[in-house]
């Protein structure tokens, strides 16, 4: 595999882009980053310091994030979902953290996942996926990964709520004015309502194979 690959993996909330970035890392032997976690600990930061994540001061948490926040096992609660994207839709946060995820990518190589990396931080990526689902399936997925209790009676209302949520949240990052969520040009797109993780995954090794021939 050529050293230094970029590949660039974008997608709405819960589209699964994590668990194919991951994946995809693995199997290809880069470094991986989660950059959502970047403006989680950020969000959670101002949280815990008792700050309005949608006030000013944003930069100064921003600047404060180091490797070792993003494996917080509390920045994937809703509240947090809520702060990041408040946080994500400021410019001098982003400016902030451009430097981190490119200094990461900088001397191997890595897979990065987000909202804006094959748009802003990685734009000569020469691999770029946007991936997608429907608003329910990724509703879905989402309340499967942080069910408590996997055989609640109110199971349907409850992915309801999420899906609220997530498309709340798509609408914030796809209308702000800096770095909005949206597919680069020359992004390749993988629909996986009905996929497998496995699916996914083989269909990503198919487009990264053709595209670094
Ligand atoms: O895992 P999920 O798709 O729910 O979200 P995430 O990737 O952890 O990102 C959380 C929030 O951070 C998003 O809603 C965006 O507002 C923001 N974000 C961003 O603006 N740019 C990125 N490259 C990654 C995340």
């Amino acid at each position: 595999m050529t050293r230094r690959l970029v590949i660039a993996v974008d997608g709405p909330a819960a589209a699964g882009k994590g668990t194919l970035a991951r994946r995809l890392a693995q199997a290809l032997d880069l470094p991986y980053l989660d950059t959502g976690l970047l403006y989680r600990a950020t969000g959670r930061r101002m949280i815990d310091a008792g700050h309005d994540p949608a006030q000013g001061q944003a930069e100064a948490f921003a600047a404060s994030v180091g490797l070792e926040d993003l494996s917080r096992t509390d920045l994937r609660v809703p509240e947090v979902d809520r702060a990041a994207s408040l946080v994500a839709a400021q410019p001098a946060v982003r400016r902030v953290l451009v430097d981190v995820q490119r200094r990461f990518a900088g001397e191997h190589g890595a897979v990065l996942d987000g909202r804006d990396i094959g748009t802003v931080i990685f734009p000569d990526a020469p691999v770029k996926l946007f991936i997608t689902a429907s608003p329910r399936t990724r509703a879905t997925r989402r309340w499967e990964q942080l069910a408590t209790d996997p055989g609640a009676p109110d199971r349907e209302d409850q992915i309801t709520r999420v899906e609220r949520e997530i498309e709340a949240r798509d609408r914030a990052d796809s209308s702000r004015a800096v770095a909005p969520l949206r597919a680069a040009g020359d992004a390749v797109r993988i629909e996986t309502d009905g996929l497998s993780a496995d699916e996914v995954l083989a269909e990503a090794l198919r487009i990264v194979a053709r595209m670094t021939r």
